[in-house]
């Protein structure tokens, strides 16, 4: 892994400091519904105001197509004011001459929220001029936006080609996790795979199977596998799957099914799901093998739910692994995801880690590095004899 700036290498005495971040949180009316991605970047903000910089606050919201009034920061804004004692000036856009303006009128001690960098489709375009104008508007840049560091976007990997640019705390602690689990994992190493897409996830399946001692499976994933096999799933939400062999992987010996999410769940065994039903959930018997398997894990990594957790009779093969999970003696446990970060949200203080990724998290396991960190790489072979 090659060199990049942290915090520590600037000096931010009366520097405004453009900080990219990964606000795209879940709104609901109006106000942000979960404050996790906010509240992890608070100890960079903090890092920025008490070393006597001024952060200018840059993220995405959501996949406007323009600008959108449902999609204006204005709410994270509020939130992140709630979470912190500084004060939380909001503008009309990421750039330009009102933005400018706002910037001047700043004091120390104040941050300020730039409107939504996705308004601006030279952004996803990840063009140049933009990125000139973004840089144009500070003396340094930090990357502290995770979750978006897969992205080749103006705001990511463009604005690094100008102004000196570190790695926030949050990205510099998330590649030290996965780095970590990876090169010297305690073992046994156990991944937990589910979710939706199997054909999102074959990359890291297939990066994970040479690493870990076992992959436990659980989701649609699994239930595509059995489909691969010619194992009837029913209604159950397959996608094909081309791959016969797999190395360590263990399936789930049953399902809680349903002719639908509302319907009456049934326990069943993997292969008597009637072609009128679905696989919801992991079984009871799949939760207590893997429960006890997971009893000598040292190291897991999770991505994915086990189950329709957004109905609750399909969220207990989730919720048994997670408090499994965290009752585990001297184990690393890292969970990624947005949806599966979500689903365990109560149990996140007990987890090693929570990663603020979810493309991101599976891009950076498969690949080894992100288009976000050889950006914050190039920048430091460019700015380090300046
Ligand atoms: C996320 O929520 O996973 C990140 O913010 C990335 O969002 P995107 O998929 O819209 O680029």
């Amino acid at each position: 892994m090659g060199k990049y700036f942290t915090l520590h290498d600037f000096n931010f005495k009366n520097k405004y400091v453009l900080v990219r971040v990964d606000f795209n949180v879940p709104l609901s009316n109006g106000m942000v519904a979960d404050d996790f991605k906010i509240k992890q970047t608070l100890p960079t903000l903090n890092y920025i105001i008490s070393n006597g910089g001024i952060p200018l606050i840059l993220s995405h919201l959501g996949k406007p197509k323009g600008v959108d009034e449902s999609l204006r920061m204005t709410p994270v804004a509020k939130q992140l004011q709630k979470l912190t004692k500084h004060e939380v000036l909001t503008t009309n856009d990421c750039v330009g001459a009102e933005v400018e303006d706002a910037i001047q009128s700043l004091h120390h001690g104040s941050m300020l929220v730039l409107e939504n960098v996705r308004f601006h489709e030279e952004e996803e375009k990840g063009d140049d001029q933009f990125a000139r104008n973004l840089a144009g508007l500070a003396d340094l840049c930090v990357l502290d936006a995770f979750g978006t560091m897969h992205r080749e976007h103006a705001s990511v990997v463009g604005v690094p080609q100008y102004i000196p640019t570190a790695a926030g705390l949050l990205v510099q602690k998330e590649i030290e996790v996965f780095q970590k689990i990876f090169s010297k994992p305690k073992r046994p190493f156990f991944g937990i795979m589910g979710g939706a897409k199997i054909s999102s996830k074959m990359g890291v399946i297939s990066k994970l199977e040479k690493k870990v001692d076992m992959i436990l499976m659980g989701g649609a994933l699994a239930l595509s596998v059995y489909h691969s096999r010619g194992i009837e799933t029913g209604k159950s939400l397959v996608e094909p799957v081309k791959r016969r062999n797999w190395e360590n992987l263990l399936l789930p010996q049953d399902f809680v099914a349903a002719t639908s999410p509302k319907g009456r769940a049934k326990n069943v065994r993997y292969d008597q799901i009637q072609k009128n039903m679905a696989g919801y959930d992991i079984g009871p018997e799949a939760i207590k093998s893997y429960k006890t398997l997971l009893q000598s894990a040292k190291t897991v990594l999770w991505n994915g739910t086990l189950g329709l957790v957004e109905e609750e009779k399909f969220a207990r093969g989730t919720d048994e692994i997670a408090r499994c999970l965290i009752t585990l003696p001297d184990a690393d446990v890292v969970v990624c995801g947005g949806e599966t970060a979500y689903a365990v949200r109560k149990y996140s203080a007990k987890f090693t880690h929570v990663s603020t990724g979810g493309g991101a998290s599976l891009e950076y396991i498969e690949k080894g590095t992100l288009p976000g960190i050889d950006a914050l790489k190039k920048n430091y072979e460019k700015f380090q004899k300046i």
